[in-house]
């Protein structure tokens, strides 16, 4: 068995940060911001959280695939960016929809989360453990920014995204994942509520907020990401030229134009919306991929290829064949 996407769904936060407004209170400006990374305009809460908005992402995506919220067996959430320790946000999302049958955890991957949280719930489908699955990723990145520094803050941005995923006969999906703990000081956030051996008092709060060395990132994914779709491609015999869409990790369009031209593949199978949201980490997969299925720009048969990057440092690809 394995399990196919029936549906999908999104949540934005109502407020819209854009550029010029960042260049308000920090030096930076449109040109800038737009010329390095595609980014226009973000999306911050104000009186939404992680959870609220993964249940309304999760509603969403329930109501698309037509299944009720009692028939989801398992509810993931991939998050950074959890409102509270405890409980999960994956138990909050169950309270607040109803998904009284649902066994539910988190999963923290960074910007791979939503991918490696789709990947074990097939594994969980393949095991026969599951029949329905509710997939999620939700972030409120904007409360772990340090809205004083400019080469993180123009990158971030806060949403959710869903997928409800049903059984069905079929050979184990293709799925490429790769993990580099060596690396992870180029992308850092500390817990703010662990003192980590020090006096709380000696915690610079600069540590408590995200911490990235920008270069680093961009050479790490440029170079990772279209290896390991190449990989994945071979593993499902498949050229790069005969898949229809790209889902990319969200995070910067010279990257995702990098990945394109290294794949030799048009840029117009790499849908984006970085510009308007910026990086959700691992809400970006899943609110794109919602926002392609909503225009209907996917018909059934269309091969995909879901791909992420992130802290850990973490990457990875699947392939799925859309059915519905
Ligand atoms: N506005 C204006 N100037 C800026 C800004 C800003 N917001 N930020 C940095 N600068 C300045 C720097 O101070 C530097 O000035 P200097 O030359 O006088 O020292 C200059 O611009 C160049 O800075 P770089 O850091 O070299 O700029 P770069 O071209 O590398 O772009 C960026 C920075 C956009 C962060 C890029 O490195 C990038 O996109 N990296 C990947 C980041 C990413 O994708 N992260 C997320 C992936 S993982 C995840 O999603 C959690």
């Amino acid at each position: 068995m394995i399990g196919v996407i029936k549906g999908t769904g999104a949540c934005l936060p109502e407020k819209v940060l854009d550029n010029n407004a960042l260049s308000q209170w920090m030096d930076t400006n449109d040109q800038w911001i737009q010329e390095r990374t595609g980014i226009k305009t973000r999306h911050v809460v104000e009186h939404e959280t992680t959870v609220s908005m993964a249940a309304d992402a999760a509603m969403h995506a329930l109501e698309n695939a037509g299944v009720p919220a009692e028939e989801i067996d398992l509810i993931l959430v991939s998050t950074v960016s959890s409102n509270v320790i405890l409980p999960s946000t994956a138990c909050e999302v169950q309270r607040s929809i109803g998904a009284v049958n649902a066994v539910c955890f988190d999963l923290n991957a960074a910007c791979t989360g939503f991918l490696f949280a789709l990947n074990t719930a097939q594994a969980y489908f393949h095991a026969g453990l599951i029949k329905k699955a509710l997939i999620i990723g939700a972030e409120s990145l904007s409360n772990l920014m340090d809205w004083g520094d400019r080469s993180t803050a123009i990158l971030f941005g806060d949403g959710a995204g869903a997928a409800v995923l049903t059984a069905e006969e079929g050979e184990f999906p293709s799925m490429v994942m790769h993990s580099d703990g060596s690396k992870g000081g180029v992308l850092t956030c500390n817990n703010r509520f662990l003192k980590d051996g020090l006096a709380l008092s000696e915690i610079r709060s600069k540590d408590l907020y995200i911490r990235m060395n920008g270069q680093e990132v961009f050479k790490f994914a440029v170079r990772k990401v279209p290896e390991c779709i190449e990989e994945l491609l071979t593993q499902c015999r498949t050229r790069p030229e005969e898949v229809d869409y790209y889902i990319l990790h969200q995070a910067n369009e010279r990257i995702v134009e990098s990945i394109a031209k290294r794949l030799k593949v048009d840029i117009s199978r790499f849908p984006m919306n970085l510009m308007d949201y910026g990086n959700t980490s691992s809400a970006s997969i899943p609110i794109l991929l919602d926002q392609v299925n909503r225009r209907g720009m996917l018909k059934k048969g269309m091969k995909l290829v879901l791909a992420g990057f992130g802290a850990g440092l973490s990457w990875g690809a699947t392939y799925l064949e859309w059915q519905i």
